[in-house]
């Protein structure tokens, strides 16, 4: 079918307006974190993505991939421990998860890591270029997850 000129643009009027009443826009909400710990604000990740199961093993070859990949491509928003103190924070005011805390690693799954990488989440850009393969992607999770500050562990709620 052919769009007329007319008929597009009361496409676009009712989907613009369908955007309004949902509340959303293209852009998945930044979390607020100015009431709520992270971890309990849940990403904006469709359930079959939270589930995927991370096929790459966490051996010293991804552990490394990851490493070098995120010192590259996130630590200057994240920091490289991963506790969201990288250079560009305060340029950007950008609110920055801490990556490190046991509570925010137990609440999210790696699939949903994974998701957030390839398309973004917030004011976080997504790999919208494809330029990290399949593989690179888990390896970042990984690696993020070797980043997984273990005294904070104590803080965890008991039964956790
Ligand atoms: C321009 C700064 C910036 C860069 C570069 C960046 N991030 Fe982020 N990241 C953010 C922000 C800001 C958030 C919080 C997004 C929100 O509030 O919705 C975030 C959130 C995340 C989360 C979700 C944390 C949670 O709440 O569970 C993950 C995982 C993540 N980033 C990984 C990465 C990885 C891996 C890279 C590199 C490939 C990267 N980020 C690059 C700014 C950045």
């Amino acid at each position: 079918m052919r769009l007329t000129p007319s008929l597009f643009a009361l496409l676009a009027l009712f989907v613009g307006a369908a955007a309004c009443a949902g509340g959303t826009s293209q852009e998945p909400p930044a979390v607020d974190l100015s009431n709520v710990p992270r971890w309990d604000v849940p990403l904006d990740v469709p359930d079959e993505e939270k589930s995927r199961v991370n096929p790459i093993p966490s051996d010293p070859e991804s552990l490394e991939q990851g490493r070098v990949l995120f010192n590259s491509q996130c630590s200057m928003c994240h920091g490289e421990a991963g506790d969201g103190t990288g250079d560009l924070v305060a340029r950007l005011d950008l609110q920055m998860p801490d990556l490190t805390e046991a509570q925010l690693q137990e609440a999210r799954s790696d699939g949903e890591w994974y998701f957030v990488i390839a398309f973004g989440h917030g004011r976080m850009p997504g790999d919208e270029s494809s330029k990290f393969t399949d593989k690179w992607k888990w390896d970042l999770v990984n690696h993020m997850r070797a980043l997984r500050d273990r005294a904070s562990d104590e803080r965890l709620p008991a039964g956790a």
